[in-house]
């Protein structure tokens, strides 16, 4: 596996398999690699003839006060991982090298991403959409691969890639998942036992308004309260006492605008985003909407 981290190296590379005809795949992340980035790894190796990885925890995405400090890395474990998966190249830039004295310009980030993520953390996806350009440009693949656990912003680089007419395919990859619905993250290791536990409110609460959806509930009012209660552990208090510390949005929206609907008379998909201690989780789920019976 070859180990890029200049820009020139990693254009060079991605432009001598483009010049041979092979299809390149692209999984930006930031490190601290879990099974869900492995994943997204997976697919990529299966789509494309050649998979580069990248790895830069970049600072423009995270607002004074977030986790940039203490966000995990673990370098040489990821390289190893993604040595393993038979991975062709990783580009692991340094600041310097993808923010060089001097750097001003930025992205202004699409429609989809004002609400939600985009109100709670108001820099983010002008961080995550610049860096992202800026990768694609670095390694101009045919192919790049992101998750649906981060709902928004796969529908933000979607926007983004059609708006700019950016010549590269999304392809967006399923979340994966603990055995007990705890979606994988990379900030889950900061969760001690009691916050993992109260954590698992998240899915808790996805699945309890699919099931009610899937018993004819369409009111979002209603199925927004019920993940409201699910989450601050008003009910079966027993096994999550004490619910999450804070919720920051437990909504209902359409699944490409991500604007809120009244009723799920259509496909859906919840978003969630809650703080466990100092610890912000998201996590999402696309909902069905189900065919109305017809009266008899
Ligand atoms: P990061 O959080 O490291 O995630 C990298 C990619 O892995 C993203 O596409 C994310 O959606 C995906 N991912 C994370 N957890 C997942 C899970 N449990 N199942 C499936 N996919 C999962 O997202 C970022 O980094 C950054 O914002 C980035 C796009 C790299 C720009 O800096």
């Amino acid at each position: 596996m070859l180990k890029l981290e200049t820009v020139q190296e990693a254009r060079d590379f991605v432009y001598q398999h483009r010049a041979a005809g092979r299809t390149v795949g692209l999984v930006p992340t930031m490190g601290a690699l879990h099974d869900g980035h492995l994943a997204l790894v997976n697919e990529s190796t299966r789509q494309c003839d050649i998979t580069v990885a990248t790895i830069f925890v970049n600072p423009t995405q995270f607002a004074e006060g977030e986790d940039l400090d203490v966000y995990p890395r673990t370098l040489q474990s990821d390289c190893e991982a993604l040595q393993a998966l038979a991975v062709d190249a990783v580009f692991m830039p340094s600041s310097s090298e993808m923010y060089p004295d001097g750097f001003s310009t930025f992205i202004s980030p699409p429609q989809v991403a004002r609400r939600w993520e985009g109100e709670f953390r108001p820099t983010f996806f002008r961080g995550v959409t610049t860096v992202v350009i800026k990768l694609f440009n670095a390694l101009p693949a045919t192919h790049a691969f992101f998750g649906r656990k981060d709902y928004q912003q796969l529908q933000v680089i979607r926007a983004m890639v059609r708006d700019l007419n950016v010549g590269i395919t999304v392809v967006p990859c399923d979340t994966v998942r603990e055995s007990d619905g705890l979606a994988l993250s990379s900030r889950n290791r900061y969760l001690d036992n009691g916050q993992r536990s109260r954590a698992l409110l998240l899915c808790k609460a996805l699945q309890t308004v699919t099931d009610a959806v899937s018993r004819g509930e369409t009111d979002t009012d209603r199925l927004q309260r019920q993940m409201h209660d699910v989450l601050l552990g008003s009910q079966d208090a027993s096994r999550h006492p004490g619910g999450v510390d804070k919720i920051d949005y437990a909504v209902i929206v359409d699944p490409q605008t991500l604007e809120p609907v009244s009723r799920v008379d259509r496909d859906v998909v919840a978003l969630i985003a809650c703080h466990v201690g100092t610890t912000r989780l998201i996590d999402n789920r696309l909902i069905s909407a189900v065919e109305p019976t017809s009266a008899e």
